[in-house]
């Protein structure tokens, strides 16, 4: 059993309002889904970020300061399939770069996915992937004596209210040298009729990697949620620039976790707190790089102004 994760759902599940933490999304089925959702039409965030790599990377590379005679150390934190990535490696190539890439994921499924990918892309590429909670591997970073860039892609940061992502941040720079550097893809503020249909797609794709959710309680930790008596519930606050994802309770219903030893009780309508969305702007990107010791260097965006990748600096 992961300790960890019995540990958080036991807390998650006995306060209120209930929530879970996002990162749990991600076992097997969970990164299949994930896969499948960068895939739809609605969630525009994969084409405008893939948009950027494939379009302005040498502008990413040129804020970023490179040059071929110095290698560095490439770290992806959360890095998925590394579909977007695969575009900014194919220019670091062409332009002769020497660096390392370190990969870090808490899903095993997601690295293998990754490796294959490069392999197929890059057959001569060895990369150093790395399993595990970024949270707590961070602090290795500090190990290599090379300069880094370190990439947190795909509004990954926006699954942290602003707070946590300014700590976040702090602890990161922490483990960073002067002269290294973060890509920071974050999701733009826009319009509800665009951004809410990212997280409500129409062939319930987004619903099934919610549910899966609790599909991973009962696999994991013994538990009898029945998932056809909790529906995905998404909501937009575009003031805030916030959205957020819960999954409601449909019922009065209770459900056992035996391998927590504990029962939950749901009243109709009570909700699950899943994943929460930001959106950022220039002003929230200097709220959450607030004294991390860490400078706003440039900004790179796609053709619609959906989304940016920040380049920081220490
Ligand atoms: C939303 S996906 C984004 C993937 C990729 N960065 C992209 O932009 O397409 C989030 C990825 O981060 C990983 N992840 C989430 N929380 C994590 C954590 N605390 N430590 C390491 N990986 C994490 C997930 O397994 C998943 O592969």
């Amino acid at each position: 059993m992961n300790k960890q994760f019995a540990i958080d759902v036991k807390e998650g599940l006995s306060k209120t309002p209930k929530s879970l933490s996002s990162k749990y999304f991600y076992d097997e089925k969970g990164s299949a889904l994930f896969s499948e959702i960068m895939k739809l039409p609605e969630y525009y965030l994969t084409n405008a970020e893939f948009e950027i790599f494939q379009n302005k990377a040498s502008e990413i590379i040129e804020l970023l300061g490179l040059t071929s005679e110095k290698s560095f150390d490439l770290i992806e934190l959360g890095a998925g399939d590394g579909y977007k990535t695969i575009e900014l490696l194919k220019a670091l190539d062409h332009c002769n770069f020497q660096y390392q890439y370190t990969p870090i994921d808490i899903s095993a499924k997601a690295l293998h996915q990754i490796e294959g990918n490069i392999q197929r892309q890059f057959p001569k590429k060895k990369i150093s992937p790395k399993l595990g909670d970024y949270f707590h591997i961070l602090h290795e970073l500090k190990a290599s004596p090379l300069p880094k860039v370190v990439l947190f892609l795909g509004s990954n940061i926006g699954n942290m209210e602003n707070v946590e992502a300014n700590s976040f941040l702090i602890h990161l720079s922490e483990n960073l040298s002067k002269g290294d550097k973060i890509i920071l893809g974050v999701d733009l503020k826009k319009s509800k009729d665009i951004v809410l249909p990212a997280y409500n797609d129409s062939q319930g794709v987004t619903s099934a990697f919610n549910l899966n959710l609790l599909s991973r309680i009962n696999s994991e930790l013994e538990a009898n949620f029945n998932t056809d008596l909790f529906e995905h519930a998404p909501m937009y606050d575009e003031r805030e620039g916030v959205a957020k994802s819960a999954l409601k309770s449909i019922v009065n219903q209770e459900v056992e976790i035996k391998g927590l030893d504990m029962k939950v009780a749901f009243k109709k309508e009570e909700q699950i707190h899943t994943e929460i969305s930001r959106k950022y702007d220039d002003s929230v990107i200097q709220k959450i790089c607030l004294n991390t010791g860490l400078n706003l260097i440039g900004k790179v965006t796609d053709s619609q102004n959906y989304f940016a990748d920040y380049i920081i600096g220490k």
